[in-house]
């Protein structure tokens, strides 16, 4: 039940799964050392101090494990997933070294490695590496913050079906560019370029429509335009600017009756630096409570001020009535394809199918959507999602800006027009092009 296409790896010299393994990774895993040294120095406490030292030390260790191409070992920790990684390791990757495995396993084991090493501490158990770069990044959003609070109160307004359609055309492709905000790819991307993606101006939207390859967006407004009061999930992505985007679409969808319910999926433990977990969308409430968060706020109005604390509240407010539900689940955090959803999480899958719409957003969800495989870039993304997914699920859609390899659903001719001006690297892996693709499933 595999496809017919090999998946990429670290050992494809020069392609971007090795340019990860061999660069990126290190330089994650370094911003990971300086911000727990800081931790620690901070500390009074003396076995906080040893064991964070111990960790540290262990992040060495865990760089040099490899750049040195050693086998992959078992995890060494006694979580709810620890028994399930290891039986995948064995089951499918027995044998495996760092670069030798498929990319996208090895990628989730190297946070899932990380995460062990908190895990067997007592004083560090709860401790998200990623929390400080989470936070200062979502400060550097502020611009675009306000500007979609002060404009929420209009885009809620009663309209008609042509005016909603607008809106929802314009919410789309800011919740599709949010995912532009990726810590773990900032190590290529300057903030400029984030900014320039994450800017919500009508004319950049319209700008960046050109670069969006697989356009499904009026697809999918015929599956939104046809709820009522549906329940719509999201496998959510990043923290910072791109949930709040998400906040914003799940609000409309809220608000204009759309939906009764929304869920947003969660991962479980730090992931991919920048994902969500629950724990994630509280500290954001205070964030956006706190008039003092934002760079900048000694010049911010108080409309500024009041827009942004009317939507935070009636989001905190979604949280306490259940109307918005916030959880996680293990599964989100295997290495594993979503082709083995079904398999792996047989009760996930059938509460998921549920729902009438799910939305996957970013680059890894769209990955393990693809079984992050080296696809012809014209394979339909109903037969790249599986059989299962394609044909016995629910409806999708992945709001994905591209940001590896992994791309499927072009029309035939796109990739060559397309490599006449820019290099694979960039519409591939640059996060400056995208895709809208859409499946339904009756
Ligand atoms: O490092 C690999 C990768 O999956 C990239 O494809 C992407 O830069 C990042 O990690 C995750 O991106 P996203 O947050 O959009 O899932
Ligand atoms: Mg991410």
């Amino acid at each position: 039940n595999n496809p017919p296409f090999p998946a990429y790896r670290g050992s494809d010299k020069g392609s971007f799964a090795w340019d990860s393994t061999v660069r990126r990774w290190p330089i994650i895993l370094d911003n990971v050392i300086i911000d727990l040294e800081k931790a620690v120095e901070k500390s009074t406490d003396e076995a906080a101090r040893k064991e964070g030292k111990a960790i540290l030390n262990a992040i060495v260790d865990l760089k040099n494990e490899m750049a040195a191409d050693k086998a992959l070992r078992p995890i060494a920790d006694k979580e709810d997933d620890t028994a399930d990684w290891n039986r995948h390791l064995a089951n499918y990757f027995s044998g495996t070294t760092w670069f030798s495995g498929t990319w996208l396993f090895i990628e989730c084991y190297m946070y899932r490695r990380l995460h062990e090493l908190f895990r067997n501490t007592t004083c560090w158990r709860q401790y998200d590496p990623f929390n400080e770069q989470k936070l200062s990044t979502f400060k550097g959003s502020h611009n675009s913050v306000f500007d979609l609070a002060r404009k929420m109160p209009t885009l809620i307004q009663p309209m008609t079906e042509e005016q909603q359609e607008i809106v929802y055309d314009e919410l789309i492709q800011i919740c599709l560019w949010g995912n532009a905000t990726d810590l773990s790819l900032l190590t290529n991307m300057t903030e400029e370029d984030i900014k320039k993606l994450q800017a919500i101006e009508k004319d950049k939207l319209a700008e960046q429509k050109k670069r969006i390859l697989v356009d499904d967006i009026e697809k999918l407004w015929e599956k939104i335009k046809s709820l009522k009061g549906g329940r719509v999930d999201f496998i959510l992505d990043n923290s910072g600017f791109e949930v709040y985007v998400d906040l914003v679409l799940a609000d409309w969808l809220l608000q204009s009756g759309k939906a009764s319910k929304v869920v947003f999926n969660c991962k479980t433990i730090p992931w991919f630096v920048s994902d969500v977990m629950p724990k994630d969308l509280p500290i954001l409430f205070d964030s956006c409570l706190d008039r003092k968060f934002f760079p900048g706020h000694e010049n911010r109005s108080e409309e500024d001020f009041e827009a942004l604390e009317t939507l935070t509240k009636r989001w905190k407010s979604y949280v306490d009535d259940g109307k918005l539900i916030v959880r996680e689940h293990k599964f989100w955090c295997y290495g594993l394809p979503y082709w083995y959803l079904k398999s792996e999480a047989p009760e996930l899958f059938d509460e998921l199918r549920q729902s009438d719409l799910l939305i996957f957003k970013g680059d890894l969800n769209f990955r393990k959507l693809l079984f992050d495989c080296d696809w012809p870039v014209t394979t339909p993304f109903k037969t790249a999602i599986g059989k299962e997914m394609g044909t016995e699920f629910t409806n999708i859609v992945s709001l994905r800006t591209n940001k590896a390899d992994t791309i499927v659903g072009l029309r035939a001719g796109l990739k060559e027009e397309l490599e006449k001006t820019v290099t694979p690297l960039e519409w591939r892996c640059s996060g400056k092009y995208a895709v809208v693709q859409y499946n339904s499933c009756p």
